[in-house]
């Protein structure tokens, strides 16, 4: 099929190289000019396992390809999905509908013909509805629209997508039921689960996914600083409940707080989506009040730890080690790290820090506030306070440097 995608991002670009590799015609188009040559010459712009293999491929099988000109997108995609940002608005919580709106207003311009518009951005109920109203009295068209919201894990971006859990599609009609088939036809035919539904539903299960699980984290990280002031030993209690079916071992980790792209601000939105609809989300409205905390009790954690446990208690040195708000990503939006990091300089830290991935990405948001070590090595040596914010694998490496006895290491993702 002939898919275009507006927005190559994170969810664009994975959604992007996937259809392609499953067959399709994909032209990806996206406003930012870097990033369309960069992908032009066959170097990715995020980091995502597979990533640049399946690039290399769709480029050189020529199922993929990449622009910014929006009136050739709206002319090759039998299905033009839009996967622009929706994020928190910085001044009232609620979800930022300004790229999707227009997008729709601009994509509208070039509408000439009945077009399917496929919604995989992250959008509030009822958003669907207005994206058609929008292209149809601008363009004089009838379009159909489908809302396709997307589940992937940054870090797992590649593999969720072509594994599913499931698949979620809300519909007003069976051509955009015939048409989504045929779209997911490859997985379809290996039998991951697709949920046809209405649009509105569609729209509703993204967020309450997202919110259930940010539930199950910021309880057990309440349930882990309970734990270690009992004297509870927090790894025999999470898998102990995890061997629950019930309950499940997923998201049991207790960490430096729920952070990305996606779990905190949507969150809020559906904050917001609720309160439009004269419903208090008591529980997720906690929820949301206990992950900001989380941020600023580690930050205070850290600070204690140093306190206590250092020979030098003037100290007020850190090595950090991670910046990405998980492993497997360079993303940083949103991430625990970087919000620790803010709390540790208005305590006036002196802050060294590594990690993989996402070092470029912090300098955008940290600038020349704390100092950046080229290597996991370099930081561990730069003092004795070492702080592991994200669970990369290799920061397991550390127990093997000469000096691990003499640090004094503070791991809040547990993975030591
Ligand atoms: N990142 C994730 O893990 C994830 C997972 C599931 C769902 N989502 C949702 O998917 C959506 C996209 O998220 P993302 O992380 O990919 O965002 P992103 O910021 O990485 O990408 C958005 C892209 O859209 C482009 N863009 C914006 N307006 C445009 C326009 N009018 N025309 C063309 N391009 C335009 C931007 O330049 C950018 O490249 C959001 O709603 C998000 O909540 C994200």
């Amino acid at each position: 099929m002939k898919v275009s995608i507006i927005g190559t991002g994170y969810v664009g670009l994975t959604t992007a190289l996937c259809f392609a590799d499953s067959g399709h015609q994909v032209l990806c188009i996206d406003k930012d000019l870097s990033k369309i040559n960069s992908l032009k010459n066959n170097i990715p712009t995020i980091y995502e396992e597979r990533l640049s293999e399946l690039l290399k491929r769709n480029i050189s099988s020529k199922n993929i390809q990449f622009s910014c000109d929006l009136e050739s997108g709206i002319k090759h995609g039998q299905i033009i999905i839009l996967a622009v940002g929706t994020p928190q608005n910085d001044q009232t919580g609620e979800a930022d509908l300004s790229y999707i709106y227009s997008a729709s207003i601009e994509s509208a311009k070039f509408v000439k013909e009945y077009k399917i518009f496929i919604t995989k951005s992250t959008v509030p109920v009822g958003t669907n509805f207005e994206i058609k109203k929008i292209i149809e009295s601008n363009s004089g068209i009838k379009i159909d629209v489908v809302s396709n919201p997307e589940f992937m894990r940054e870090g797992f971006a590649i593999k969720d997508f072509m594994e599913p859990d499931r698949i979620v599609v809300g519909i007003e009609n069976e051509n955009s039921h015939k048409i989504m088939s045929e779209l997911y036809s490859p997985w379809i035919k290996k039998n991951y689960p697709i949920l046809f539904t209405d649009i509105l539903t569609a729209e509703l299960i993204k967020y309450a996914s997202n919110a259930f699980l940010m539930t199950k984290v910021a309880f057990i990280n309440e349930i882990e600083s309970l734990a270690n002031k009992i004297g509870a030993n927090i790894k025999d209690l999470t898998y102990g409940m995890g061997l629950d079916n019930r309950i499940g071992k997923a998201f049991l980790n207790p960490g430096p707080g729920v952070g990305g792209s996606c779990f905190p601000k949507d969150s809020m939105a559906l904050k917001f989506i609720a309160e439009k609809n004269h419903e208090n989300l008591s529980i997720l409205n906690q929820v949301i009040e206990s992950n900001f905390l989380r941020f600023k009790k580690m930050a205070q954690k850290i600070n204690d730890k140093i306190k206590n446990d250092l020979p030098d208690k003037s100290s007020k040195e850190i090595a950090i080690l991670g910046l990405a708000f998980k492993a497997g990503t360079d993303d940083v939006r949103m991430s625990p790290a970087i919000e620790i990091i803010k709390y540790l300089l208005e305590d006036n830290f002196k802050i060294y820090a590594f990690d993989p991935e996402a070092i470029a990405n912090s300098k955008k948001i940290l600038g020349d506030k704390i100092i950046y070590c080229s290597t996991l090595e370099e930081c561990f040596n730069k003092c004795a306070n070492i702080a592991i914010l994200t669970e990369w694998q290799e920061f397991k490496n550390i127990v093997n440097f000469d000096n691990f006895k003499d640090k004094n290491i503070i791991d809040l993702r547990y993975i030591l």
